[in-house]
């Protein structure tokens, strides 16, 4: 079918599953198709918006074209489309935050309505009704099983050859769930397919689109500290035998700094060659592997340039040796998370002087992107880290503030925090002492006088909380334009 064909069957109020994780794997044509089908409704007067449950952000020819096009009644699970979040901050469409491990579950509970079609981007489908993912798997085993309607974006500018690269596990549900048996970075437990009743594949519809993952902006001397940050610390912490010299396996999120981080990690002589049981593969891990720094990568996509994928391409099989994609419900899960010891390595949008994270609004109120997988990690890590540049926009911001404006990960389940001017490893502290630790060690130096004065001046008790003045640094942001501006 075409595109415009496919998008055809899709009616106002209908719920829809999106295969792909981050633009990885994200089908492209038929979301651009609804999203004309929208906007030619919308002319003519009639309602058209629809319900998304997707693996994580997509690429702008989802999220964005469904956007632009205001056909979105509600979003889950986690999005960083410009478009789409000014849609969602504007009150236009609904969203709702969740851990990225969380949603296949849901929905196989019966927590949130079952979707009534999938659209799942493959490189390969079979009469049989197996479904081979491109580079990114999200939660499509699951949206494929629960949608009565399935259909497929055959993109032929992914190699065929990239079957073997997934490994596809649904757990059970409760009370029948046993242990999910990876015990080691590379297990392999499932099949290297979705396998579907082919009855539900409604059509197969062909592209030959690219996929759409922007390039990194370049590290700058910030996010190179804080990436040699890290890499000191977890250096330090083998020293010192807390983590063994075989090391751990690590994960590490999204975005610039992650992917500055991981490089600093591979130039660090002192870290041995590692693995990672992580959420999205970036650019720096298919170098890292490259150089044999990185012995096996285990995610959910791959999350890499162009320029990055073509490289993978040209070498599938030695890249098949060493990656593996797994459904988010597996590369994020609690359960081997834990089991595994994982070195858990998330940015913060804003840390308070207690070791609260947030990750997602700004002011409270904006949502950026959403938690993602961050909090599936950070509860459940070996040593749980957030990493941050001390100040935002200039300096007007201080990243790290009295109180949070929003908690996402909060003081008990976070463990060091690493901004450019040092690390706070908050294990074992109290809330006064952590105050003190990320003030001296992480706190730009011109913000710090205005923290000391703050912690100074609010009241005794196990936690010193200002409730008079501890959003006073954002209020001054919010009237001034400056945090600076704050008076305690
Ligand atoms: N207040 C307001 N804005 C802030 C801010 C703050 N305290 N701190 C950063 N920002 C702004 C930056 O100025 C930048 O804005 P711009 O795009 O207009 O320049 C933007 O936030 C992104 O910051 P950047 O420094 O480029 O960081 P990043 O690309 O590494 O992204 C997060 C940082 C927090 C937004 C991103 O990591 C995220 O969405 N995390 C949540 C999900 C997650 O952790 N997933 C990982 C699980 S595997």
């Amino acid at each position: 079918m075409t595109a415009e064909e496919a998008a055809s069957y899709i009616n106002n109020g209908d719920i829809v599953g999106f295969g792909g994780f981050t633009p990885a794997g994200c089908p492209k044509e038929v979301p651009t198709a609804i999203a004309k089908r929208a906007e030619a409704l919308h002319a003519e007067g009639k309602e058209f918006k629809i319900g998304m449950y997707t693996g994580a952000s997509t690429g702008d020819s989802l999220d964005g074209a469904l956007a632009r096009a205001n056909a979105i009644a509600f979003r889950t699970p986690y999005q960083s489309n410009k478009d789409l979040r000014n849609a969602l901050n504007s009150g236009q469409a609904e969203y709702f935050d969740m851990h990225l491990s969380h949603l296949a579950q849901e929905l196989r509970y019966g927590f949130m309505p079952k979707p009534k079609f999938m659209i799942i981007e493959a490189c390969q489908v079979t009469d049989e009704g197996e479904i081979v993912p491109t580079t990114g798997v999200g939660n499509a085993p699951t949206l494929c099983r629960l949608a009565d309607h399935i259909i497929v974006e055959l993109n032929h500018a992914q190699p065929e050859a990239l079957r073997g690269l997934h490994d596809i596990y649904e757990p059970q549900d409760p009370p029948c769930r046993e242990a999910i048996p990876v015990y080691h970075v590379a297990d392999r437990v499932g099949s290297d397919c979705i396998k579907v009743d082919p009855s539900k594949i409604l059509c197969v519809v062909e592209t030959n689109r690219p996929n759409e993952v922007g390039a990194f902006t370049p590290s700058d001397e910030v996010t190179r500290k804080i990436g040699e940050n890290v890499a000191t610390f977890l250096e330090n912490e083998m020293k010192a035998g807390r983590i063994p010299a075989s090391f751990l396996p690590i994960q590490s999120g999204v975005g610039n700094i992650a992917n500055a981080v991981l490089g600093a990690l591979g130039e660090n002589p002192h870290i041995p060659p590692f693995e990672m049981y992580t959420e999205v593969i970036q650019d720096a891990v298919i170098d890292l592997m490259k150089k044999g720094d990185v012995k096996y990568a285990s995610g959910c996509s791959l999350t890499i340039s162009a320029e990055k994928m073509d490289e993978v391409f040209a070498d599938i099989d030695f890249f098949k040796k060493h990656v593996v994609l797994r459904p988010q419900e597996i590369s994020n899960n609690p359960e081997v998370a834990r089991r595994l010891g994982l070195i858990t390595i998330n940015t913060a949008l804003e840390a308070d002087i207690f070791g609260n994270i947030n990750s997602t609004h700004v002011l409270g109120t904006k949502m950026m992107n959403g938690l993602g997988g961050s909090g599936d990690f950070t509860r459940n890590a070996y040593i749980s880290i957030f990493t941050t540049p001390s100040m935002a926009k200039g300096g007007k911001i201080s990243a790290i503030v009295p109180y949070v404006s929003h908690i996402d990960h909060s003081e008990h389940s976070v463990k060091i925090l690493i901004t450019e001017y040092g690390v706070a490893d908050l294990r074992g502290k109290s809330p006064r002492q952590r105050a003190e630790l990320i003030i001296e060690n992480c706190v730009a130096p011109e913000y710090r006088p205005l923290l000391r004065e703050y912690l100074e001046k609010a009241p005794q008790g196990h936690t010193p909380l200002n409730l008079n003045n501890c959003f006073a640094m954002h209020k001054a942001l919010a009237e001034t334009g400056d945090m600076h501006n704050a008076q305690f």
